[in-house]
């Protein structure tokens, strides 16, 4: 399970990456950094999880329990009082919400081996007059975990759409709905910005030689200052990682949304503050940077999440948080404590709401 900060990758267990892949990834990178003359740390993390052969989520990510995985996760250690635990708060969001007499949406974000979306919906099968109202979908970016989605979720009537979650506006009407992203949104790619002597610059990677290095250079898009306006702007000095991602979602969510709910659970437990995350990393906790590529490789790089930055951007498009707890206190009602005991450190959850 992944308990605690750093929750990472256990070297020793999972499918190690094979030194051709290795090579790829590498010879990959050096050649997009000679192409555009530096990379953002978007694009390198693109390439090293999500690259269409040989990423480590493309290819080599195996997520489940016991020796032979990369990593398990609390909805499928606890399986399935996890995700039973949690479709009992979904349930009581749709009464509580006034979602109680309309068709909904229920839609599982970036859901790994679909483990909880499948506990969830055999336990909302349970309730006929909500089940029959729902329209279930799960939006998975890695076609091998979508084909396995499909597989475990179909025949719980779950339509599984292999894209990234960011496009979810071509897949789901607007209408209402309830949004779900467990372990999530700490996977998408970060850019990282600073502000020196007042000046707003973005970290790239690029070449000197053979060697990885770390230049500044302006904002790589225009939406990195829109999030920063509608967060806060960087205090001299300070530098931080964006998950611009997860502001397109919110956005994205706010023009499908009629009226309904999005549930973030997701890793940031000692790091509160606004702008306070400054890296992606990997292992135990070796932040992503040039003298530590190369190790990256075959690696789950991943970024706790700006809780207080999402909080302003969810306010800007039209949500309102309606919770703010840990992990065990949000499932804390439906979940045995002996299984309460099992969950570990906190995951933070944030429950938004749109009227
Ligand atoms: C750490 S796993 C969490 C799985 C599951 N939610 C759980 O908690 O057991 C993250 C999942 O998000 C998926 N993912 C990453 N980027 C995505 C994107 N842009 N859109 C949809 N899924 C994505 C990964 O492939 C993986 O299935």
């Amino acid at each position: 399970m992944r308990t605690g900060s750093p929750p990472r990758i256990d070297p020793a267990r999972g499918l190690q990456v094979p030194e051709d892949s290795r090579q790829f990834l590498l010879a990959k990178i050096s050649s997009e950094i000679r192409r555009k003359g530096r990379i953002t740390y978007r694009e390198l993390l693109e390439i090293l999880l999500y690259e269409p052969t040989h990423g480590f989520y493309t290819r080599y990510l195996q997520i489940g329990d016991g020796p032979e995985f990369h990593f398990s996760t609390r909805p499928i250690e606890l399986s399935p009082f996890y995700g039973r635990a949690f479709a009992k708060r979904i349930k009581e969001l749709i009464g509580s919400t006034g979602l109680g007499s309309q068709n909904l949406n229920l839609v599982a974000l970036g859901d790994g081996d679909g483990t909880l979306f499948g506990d969830v919906a055999r336990e909302l099968k349970k309730h006929r007059e909500i089940e029959r109202r729902l329209k279930k979908t799960s939006i998975e970016l890695v076609p091998r975990f979508a084909a396995g989605q499909a597989r475990r979720l179909e025949p719980l009537g779950v339509r599984v759409i292999n894209d990234s979650a960011v496009n979810l506006d071509r897949h789901i009407d607007p209408g209402s709905g309830i949004f779900f992203a467990h372990e999530f949104l700490d996977q998408l790619p970060i850019n990282r910005v600073l502000n020196t002597g007042n000046i707003i610059l973005e970290r790239y990677i690029t070449l000197r030689g053979s060697r990885f290095v770390e230049v500044n250079g302006p904002l790589s898009s225009p939406e990195l200052e829109e999030y920063f306006q509608i967060t806060r702007p960087l205090r001299s000095g300070q530098s931080c990682a964006v998950i611009i991602d997860a502001m397109r979602l919110i956005k994205k969510l706010s023009a499908i949304i009629k009226q309904g709910i999005i549930i973030i659970i997701d890793y940031n437990v000692e790091r509160g503050g606004l702008h306070d995350i400054a890296h992606s990393r990997f292992g135990r906790g070796v932040p992503l940077q040039p003298e530590t590529l190369t190790n990256a490789i075959g690696k789950d790089i991943t970024t706790d999440v700006d809780f207080e930055a999402l909080k302003l951007i969810a306010g800007h498009f039209g949500f309102e948080t309606i919770f703010e707890a840990s992990d065990g206190d949000f499932l804390k009602a439906h979940l045995l404590s002996i299984l309460h005991d099992r969950l570990g450190p906190p995951m933070k959850v944030l429950v938004l709401e749109k009227r």
